[in-house]
């Protein structure tokens, strides 16, 4: 039985997701598929993974088929960054509801703090290649986002990639009516987000953890950077428990409460990955896999370290 994370709005999200980035077109809509066959009721996307049409397809085959109800289902999908005008939130909300062809949303995010110039190009780069900023700020962006749940297009809202500072701001914004239930960061081992998990639950923040198995397909991947389904003290923790390394990972997450979105496209891994439910790690297994943590970031956003709201100078 899988378990469940209760959001500050009261909303229970299921503690283990399907994750789609980077999930290509003519194979995300079985992986939705499989995984809500395999158990999984809550299924992560954003629209700058340009593939929410098939998730739908995906979601929409499952519901039609009897096999899952949509308010059994929790649907998380992300604002993306040329959409941080206050009076764009609506729209990309809507373009996201449209191509999943869903009435709500279980959980919609800020995918980055940073605004992003308006227009036809998802990153905006100049001749540097460095991003365009537009002239948005966070906090107006939330306001929009705001004016979401209350239209009904979404029952919770969130942030994702926000440092300490930046959800403290948004926190202490004058006339906050929501606070986010959710902060999405990349977090495994070699990131393990101890100390911003800390201040986010403090502040009744949920945590998602992306990334978790070290996104290997990355298209940035270096052949030097470490790889953490390959790490022998994972490897010998999987052996113990006649677990694989990803097993491992994902269990890690869940033990800390942490929600968890492993990705993955072939079926058997997709079944693999929700697996995690039958044994759990002893404490020392827990304190060796953090102690693996090396502040490694596979997703740094380099061409945006310019931007004012760039999150990841900050320590956490
Ligand atoms: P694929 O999608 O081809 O099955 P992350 O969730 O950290 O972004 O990692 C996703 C990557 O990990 C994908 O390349 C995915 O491959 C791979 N992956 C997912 N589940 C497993 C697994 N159980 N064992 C090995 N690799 C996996």
């Amino acid at each position: 039985m899988a378990t469940f994370v209760k959001l500050n709005t009261g909303a229970q999200m299921p503690i283990v997701g399907l994750g789609t980035w980077k999930s290509p077109q003519g194979k995300v809509k079985d992986a939705v598929k499989a995984a809500i066959a395999a158990g999984y009721r809550h299924i992560d996307g954003a629209f700058i993974y340009k593939n929410e049409e098939e998730v739908g397809e995906g979601i929409h085959d499952m519901i039609n088929d009897e096999v899952v109800k949509r308010e059994d289902l929790f649907i998380v999908s992300k604002l993306w960054s040329t959409f941080h005008a206050k009076s764009m939130v609506k729209q990309a909300c809507e373009k996201t509801l449209s191509d999943l062809k869903l009435a709500y949303l279980d959980l919609y995010l800020v995918h980055w703090p940073m605004g992003f110039v308006a227009g036809d190009e998802a990153f905006p780069l100049d001749s540097d290649g460095q991003i365009i900023p537009d002239d948005s700020n966070f906090l107006q962006t939330w306001e929009g986002m705001e004016e979401l749940v209350d239209a009904g297009l979404v029952k919770a809202i969130g942030i994702s990639n926000f440092n300490r500072d930046q959800i403290e701001l948004l926190l202490n914004k004058p006339g906050l009516k929501y606070k986010p239930a959710n902060n999405q960061v990349e977090c495994h081992p070699f990131l393990a987000q101890e100390k911003l998990i800390d201040y986010c639950r403090t502040n009744g923040i949920t945590v998602t953890a992306y990334s978790p198995l070290g996104s290997p397909d990355r298209p940035w991947a270096n052949p030097d950077d470490p790889t953490l389904l390959e790490h022998p003290d994972i490897k010998a923790i999987a052996g113990k428990y006649d677990k694989t390394p990803a097993q491992i990972l994902i269990r890690f997450q869940i033990q800390r409460n942490v929600i968890v979105i492993p990705k993955s496209v072939t079926p058997v891994r997709i079944q693999q990955n929700f697996k995690v439910f039958d044994f759990q790690l002893t404490e020392e297994d827990m304190k060796t896999i953090l102690g693996l943590n090396r502040n490694w970031r596979g997703c740094a956003m380099q061409w945006s370290d310019k931007h004012k709201d760039y999150p990841f100078h900050a320590e956490f």
